[in-house]
């Protein structure tokens, strides 16, 4: 029988209650608390889950032996001094995305849940959906051919926040998906973008970054958009991906569609781009939540000692690219650098499982970066 976990749950404002309800429900796994600093909050999920305690001290959690692990949903500026309060008091860490203010308090998280010998996983969550794998698999597999651009948009109306702009709210998803697909981190970006609404803090922003080998990726976030849009667009040389998150059904559709130029003319007249058009097809896609696969993966990680696929080094990637995107909105859209980016083995840490410096050999054959979904392969001809 597998290790009972005791889990408590940081923040049941928005997201919260989906870790709440997630956590409650996984065997071997028991929901211990649910804190936060507001009674109504507090009152309202336990009326969903009466067995479940509810705490409005965050120092409660901390002082609690039993408690094996703390997931933190609060805002963005409470991430850091509570994942260090909690690898301090000995608990496991999973922090919701983005996972700090900065690359020097995330990578002081790092350093302290490796000394201590604990697992620190961040909420990237849509690495663990279907969807995403089902991309991954495809663009690994090659059968799109090189990837030349990747393009995202993630737009809606509100919810406006106070203390960080649309890019630090809505694209940790994209970046987090498009580093994934990539396999690597980019070696510059730049990010222009306005404040409408909250003087100082912008909502809407398109930020491009730079990859090796020509390879690019455009982000649009906004809170200013009458519609609801969760779409990307992963262009091969051979073929396209359309990744369409709200689609009921369908959520992913290969386009067999190229343009290539004629290998060799000699006139201007001889030359003609060769434009192929080929069938669309949509491969079946299993649904599961990813927010439950994610939980369960932390707990996995904390029973078998594994690196989180979503670990604090890729939190700390993403966070590093948006602290880059505010630096080059400060500079008008100017390019950002980001040192170290092209470097092989940093480019190789975002997808690899067993390069973190204090990995000890732990990573389990059942983990999804250990052992990538059979090859489901885009058939040639098309049914
Ligand atoms: N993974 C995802 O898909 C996803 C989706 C949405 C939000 N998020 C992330 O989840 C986090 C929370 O976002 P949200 O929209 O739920 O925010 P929210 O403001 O709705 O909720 C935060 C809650 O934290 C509570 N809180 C604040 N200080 C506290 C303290 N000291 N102790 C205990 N509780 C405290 C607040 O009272 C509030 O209820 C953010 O980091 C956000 O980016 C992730």
């Amino acid at each position: 029988m597998k290790k009972l976990l005791t889990v408590s749950v940081v923040g049941c404002g928005y997201w919260g209650p989906n870790l709440i309800r997630n956590l409650r429900f996984l065997p071997d796994c028991r929901l211990k608390s649910m804190c936060d600093v507001s009674e109504d909050r507090l009152r309202h999920l336990r009326t969903l889950y009466p067995e479940v305690a509810g705490e409005t001290s965050f120092d409660t959690l901390l002082q609690d032996a039993e408690i094996d692990a703390l997931a933190i949903a609060t805002s963005v500026k409470h991430h850091y001094p509570m994942a260090k309060a909690s690898l301090l008091a000995g608990k496991h860490t999973f922090i919701e995305k983005p996972m700090a203010r900065s690359t020097a308090e995330c990578a002081e998280l790092i350093e302290l849940a490796q000394k201590r010998g604990l697992i620190l996983m961040v909420g990237h969550t849509f690495l663990y959906s279907p969807a995403v794998k089902k991309i991954k698999e495809i663009v690994d597999n090659h059968d799109i051919g090189d990837i030349r651009y990747i393009s995202a948009r993630r737009l809606n109306l509100g919810l406006f926040q106070k203390d960080i702009n649309v890019t630090w709210d809505l694209a940790p998803h994209d970046i987090s998906i498009i580093l994934h697909i990539m396999g690597e981190t980019p070696y510059s970006l730049n990010c222009r973008g306005e404040a409408h609404i909250t003087p100082g803090i912008e909502d809407v922003t398109s930020m491009n970054m730079h990859f090796s080998k020509q390879r690019s990726a455009l982000i649009q976030s906004s809170w200013l958009d009458p519609r609801k849009v969760r779409e990307m667009t992963i262009v091969g040389s051979e073929r396209m991906i359309v990744y369409d998150d709200l689609a009921p059904q369908e959520k992913i559709k290969i386009f067999d569609v190229r343009v290539e130029r004629p290998p060799h003319y000699d006139t201007f007249a001889e030359f003609h781009y060769a434009y192929h058009y080929g069938d669309i097809y949509s491969p079946y896609i299993k649904q599961d939540e990813p927010l439950k696969t994610e939980c369960l993966h932390f707990l996995d990680c904390i029973r078998n000692g594994i690196i989180p696929i979503t670990s604090g080094q890729k939190g700390m990637e993403v966070v590093r690219i948006l602290e880059a995107s505010s630096d080059s909105l400060k500079m008008k859209g100017a390019p950002v650098d980001l040192p170290g980016a092209q470097n092989p083995a940093v480019a190789k840490g975002w997808f690899s499982n067993t390069d973190a410096p204090w990995n000890n050999g732990g990573v389990s054959a059942g983990t999804p970066a250990a052992t990538p979904a059979p090859a489901g392969r885009i058939p040639e001809k098309l049914p």
